[in-house]
């Protein structure tokens, strides 16, 4: 059975999932509003993604005998200075919400909770490839610059995700 401590962390680890999702959509919403459509597209397979993480945590939750218990979901920004800056935006909350998983990581050592070590292994993991991902997109961007033709081309490989 999941500690009330653990239970509770995992409620906020939910709900910051959620809030990437809602991030996310935000991004997307604002590369539409600049035609953008590939990194749209990313940005709302994204957002999907986040919104399977938050009911990882949702399952597991109830796996273990605890209970969810939704939160409120802050508003994400809406605007963006660039292409660019949303990224990097995009990478920082990633680093923030790979901090959130390690404290809970080592909460669940702390309590020798071995079920929740091995459920939270799987976002660890997967925090090194969103972190790898957000990284070279926003070097591409770098490298693009103020270059029209390679945002175009780099909107493409965006849009085969
Ligand atoms: Fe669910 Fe992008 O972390």
């Amino acid at each position: 059975m999941l500690s009330n401590r653990l239970q509770d962390a995992m409620n906020e680890q939910l709900k910051e999932e959620l809030y990437s999702a809602y991030l996310y959509l935000s991004m997307a919403a604002y590369y539409d509003s600049i035609n953008l459509d590939g990194f749209a597209h990313w940005m709302r397979a994204q957002a999907q993604e986040e919104v399977e993480h938050a009911m990882k945590f949702y399952e597991f939750i109830y796996d273990r005998g605890g209970r969810v218990a939704l939160q409120a979901i802050d508003q994400p920004p809406i605007e963006f200075e660039s292409p660019l800056a949303a990224f990097e935006q995009a990478l920082e909350h990633e680093q923030k919400v790979t901090a959130m998983i390690h404290t809970l990581y080592a909460q669940a050592v702390e309590e020798k909770d071995y079920p929740s070590q091995s459920f939270l292994q799987w976002f660890v993991d997967e925090q090194v490839e969103e972190e790898k991902t957000a990284s070279r997109i926003i070097e591409m961007l770098k490298l693009v610059g103020n270059h029209p033709p390679g945002l175009i081309m780099l909107d493409r490989e965006l849009a085969r995700r």
